[in-house]
């Protein structure tokens, strides 16, 4: 394909589907990622929403379409969490995936714990960075870096888990539905992180959310995914939310 001069995008997913056993969880997911721009997926309960991020996390292997990145294919043989990794991609899953009873920094840095000789884990290191971190994030509220994430808020404890995607210098970072245990002051804590870390860094955003305030909020682009396929595309300023209701609902 000629696509002129233009540079292509940062991620492209193409028709990549998944199933388990007899279960078609993914049957056909298409969208693509600009560099520095928040997409959100919404779609029902059991739609294929975490199925379609997982296979852009390197999670699991599609069985069949291809993705992208900066127009190089990504080959069954890359595909895994640890190369997708490699090339910027990060995810905060649903359940976090934070360790309670570990401090923040020893969350921040889980699987990639710095030593000292190659024996003593280097705690002043990782707290160090935590703090680089979250003020990076203009997160004050985590003020004491000893306690188990445990002890702190459910806003808190999204901070960290947001901290520790973009930490690595990541150029895309996965939220799935991040604030949906949060109160209303967390959530725009949460929203504001995103706006935050978008426009210092460039990063961009690929986010599910079931709050469709939330998502116009947010959203450069919306994409719908209706039983396992990703069936409209809507632009921030055109749709309303009768609109992304009657395509959430009906996929149409
Ligand atoms: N590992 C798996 N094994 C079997 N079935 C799965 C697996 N993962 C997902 N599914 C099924 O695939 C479908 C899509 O699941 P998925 O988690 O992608 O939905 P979702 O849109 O994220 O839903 P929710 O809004 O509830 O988080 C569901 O029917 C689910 O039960
Ligand atoms: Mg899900």
């Amino acid at each position: 394909m000629n696509n002129g001069d233009a540079a292509p995008p940062l991620l492209s997913v193409e028709n990549v589907s998944k199933s388990f056993g007899g279960v078609h969880a993914l049957r056909s997911g298409s969208f693509n990622l600009q560099r520095g721009e928040v997409v959100t997926i919404v779609g029902a309960n059991g739609a294929g929403k975490t199925t379609l991020i997982k296979l852009v996390a390197g999670a699991h292997v599609p069985d069949s379409g291809r993705i992208m990145i900066n127009g190089l294919e990504v080959l069954r043989s890359e595909h895994s969490v640890a190369n997708m990794r490699e090339r910027g991609i990060e995810v905060v899953y649903q359940d976090l995936a934070l360790v309670p009873n570990m401090t923040a920094p020893y969350n921040l840095f889980l699987g990639r714990i710095p030593r000292k000789w190659g024996i003593f884990v280097d705690e002043r290191k990782m707290r160090i960075k935590t703090r680089e971190v979250l003020d990076k994030l203009n997160v004050t509220t985590v003020q004491d870096l000893s306690r188990p994430i445990s002890s702190m808020s459910g806003g808190q404890q999204q901070s960290i888990a947001i901290g520790r995607a973009i930490a690595w210098g990541k150029e895309i970072v996965i939220l799935d539905e991040p604030t949906a245990a949060l109160g209303p002051n967390e959530t725009a804590e949460v929203e504001r992180i995103i706006r935050e870390v978008r426009a210092r860094h460039g990063t961009s955003f690929i986010l599910i959310s079931h709050n469709l305030d939330q998502v116009r909020r947010l959203a450069d682009r919306i994409i719908v995914i209706h039983h396992g396929v990703t069936s409209r595309e809507f632009k921030r300023e055109e749709v309303t939310s009768d609109r992304l209701v009657k395509a959430i609902t009906l996929g149409e």
